[in-house]
């Protein structure tokens, strides 16, 4: 993984929600895992994290790696016929719980998941537009594959939506 470039964080106060993005080059799978890992070393109990990507963009992998930087039980796979699991801290950190939405049909029903749990990291696959009313502040990764002449690139974009985000410049370093 390489942080290919890192947008200059938005501080001018204004009415947008404070945001700042970073770009991080994936090259394999292995380098989604270690996203995920370095993400979690700022990640805070009620985080709220939102994976953008299509099917197969790495939102599981990555999200591997946060269980592993959070040293929380696994194993972490993909919830196909269970929404939500919740995945124990085993060095007194917060839990995991991570939710994949991709079947979820209604608002209700993610309302229904009870997702505010504050002890935890919340991590939603295919939550962007399904969960961002849940929180003001939440962490959103968009996962990209690009299909170019030299074959598959893959990025992720991270962003702080909202208050509180600051600590991902921590990051870029
Ligand atoms: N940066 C990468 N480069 C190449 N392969 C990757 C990369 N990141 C993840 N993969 C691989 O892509 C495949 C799909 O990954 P994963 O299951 O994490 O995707 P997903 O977004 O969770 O899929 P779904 O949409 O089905 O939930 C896996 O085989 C994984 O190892
Ligand atoms: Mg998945």
């Amino acid at each position: 993984m390489s942080a290919q470039h890192s947008a200059e964080p938005n501080d001018e106060p204004n009415d947008e929600p404070n945001s700042s993005a970073f770009i991080f080059a994936l090259a394999d799978a292995a380098a989604t895992g270690e996203l995920g890992h370095r993400l979690a070393s700022v990640l805070l109990p009620g985080d709220l994290v939102i994976l953008e990507g299509d099917l197969g963009a790495g939102k599981t992998t990555l999200t591997q790696g946060m269980g592993a930087g959070l040293g929380v039980r696994g194993p972490i796979t993909s919830p196909t016929f269970v929404v939500a699991r919740h995945h124990r801290n085993l060095h007194g950190g917060p839990s995991l719980v991570h939710v994949d939405v991709y079947r979820v049909g209604s608002f209700g029903e993610v309302d229904d998941l009870d997702l505010d749990d504050e002890t935890a990291v919340t991590v939603v696959e295919w939550g962007a537009g399904v969960v961002d009313h849940l929180s003001d502040s939440y962490l959103h990764v968009l996962l990209k594959v690009d299909h170019g002449d030299l074959g598959e690139q893959r990025t992720a974009v991270v962003t702080g939506v909202g208050q509180g985000w600051e600590r991902l410049r921590s990051l870029s370093l």
